[in-house]
């Protein structure tokens, strides 16, 4: 079984498209192999390809302060994109480049095989529904809600969100973007049955 950091050294070396020429770093992504909980966004922004690390401009500001509202910290969760290079100018991802790409946050996710996944945008939120085989609709329908899909012969739950850029564009929505992360801390602290509660 391969690891995270197996995953990240491929990447490194990646050619499946041509984002490497324009990129300055990779973005694997970052945080823990036995995170219960992956955050997913669309692709590495300017900050993020200067220091090769996921979420670390305002976006990923914004993204720390939500997450220590649930107690949780960047390492304890996984952060990652579907894209693992950035595309110029911040452009919406190119089908060709999701298709040569999106294998590796596939084999991220089969390592971790997190509880939860959250998806942060629409981009990522149908990437992850088509995946799963979801239906997904728009963003403003289904975010905040809870979605579950079969996985690595056991069960995982979507969270689509809005991209913390959206919210930092619209700061009126960072109420409901808290009760959104809220609904994640909930069903973190939610223990799985154990033989002991059957009986
Ligand atoms: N936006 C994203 O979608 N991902 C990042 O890593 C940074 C900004």
């Amino acid at each position: 079984m391969e690891n995270l950091e197996q995953i990240a050294e491929e990447i490194r070396t990646c050619r499946r498209c041509d984002l490497y020429r324009v990129k300055t770093n990779y973005v694997p992504g970052s945080g823990s192999e036995k995170a219960e909980v992956v955050f997913v966004g669309e692709a590495p922004g300017r900050e993020e390809d200067l220091k090769g690390e996921p979420f670390v401009g305002n976006a990923g500001k914004l993204l720390n302060e939500m997450l220590s509202k649930i107690g949780l910290t960047r390492n304890d969760v996984f952060i990652c994109n579907v894209l693992k290079c950035r595309p110029p100018n911040n452009r919406d991802p190119a089908p060709e480049e999701v298709e040569a790409c999106g294998r590796y946050l596939e084999r991220q996710l089969e390592v971790i095989r997190p509880k939860i996944i959250v998806c942060l945008g629409r981009f990522a939120a149908n990437y992850i529904f088509n995946l799963f085989g979801l239906e997904f609709t728009s963003i403003s329908k289904v975010k905040g809600k809870v979605f579950e899909a079969e996985a690595w012969g056991g069960k995982v739950k979507i969270v689509p969100i809005y991209h913390p850029a959206a919210v930092l564009y619209r700061p009126q929505l960072k109420k409901e973007y808290e009760e959104n992360f809220r609904v994640v801390g909930k069903l973190l602290e939610k223990k799985q049955p154990t033989l002991f509660d059957y009986l």
